[in-house]
């Protein structure tokens, strides 16, 4: 078993045995951050921050939609900032979010209502990579957990696709 001795400028030295460089993780508009790297801060994801909204301020009210795989509609309240993901999984939807919203997976997969989706900002790199895995992959499709709720996008109405995929070591036996 080797002991983490040095941690330094993106270098684990673990007792002098061998040295690992370690690369960079990047994410895609999230606010948690994790790299070994010595120019990038250090943070980890704080769980307990899914589930847990901000309440809306009176007259800052927004709305979001959600359709459920059986057809069912549910909407709820919220305020600006808040990411699809998370106002999901505080209401116990069926959204996985499996890498917490680091735009690592793509089991927060949503289809957005057509006339919604020209209003969102584009989707980048890592986002597009990223839905490139998922199932039933629509030209409205998005990542629930890169979507933060706005003005621009007041009533949207989403869909939860009736699969999503989270790649494992079990997918490659
Ligand atoms: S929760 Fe993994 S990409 Fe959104």
């Amino acid at each position: 078993m080797f002991k983490v001795s040095t941690l330094s400028r993106g270098v684990l030295n673990l007792s002098n045995t061998f040295t690992r460089t370690y690369r960079p993780m990047t994410r895609c508009r999230g606010t948690n951050t994790f790299t070994a790297s010595s120019k990038r801060p250090f943070s980890s994801s704080l769980l307990l921050q899914h589930g847990h909204l901000k309440k809306p301020k009176k007259g800052e009210e927004l709305h979001v939609t959600y359709i459920l795989k059986d057809g069912t509609q549910k909407t709820f309240e919220v305020s600006a900032g808040e990411t699809l993901l998370d106002i999901a999984q505080a209401h116990n939807l069926d959204m996985e979010g499996a890498c917490g919203g680091s735009c690592a997976c793509s089991t927060c997969h949503v289809i957005v209502d057509p006339d919604y989706y020209d209003a969102l900002p584009e989707p980048d790199d890592d986002e597009n990579d990223m839905l490139d895995l998922a199932y039933g992959l629509t030209e409205t499709s998005r990542l629930g957990c890169q979507i933060k709720m706005s003005k621009d996008i007041e009533g949207i109405r989403v869909a939860l696709p009736a699969m999503t995929r989270n790649v494992n070591a079990n997918d490659f036996n």
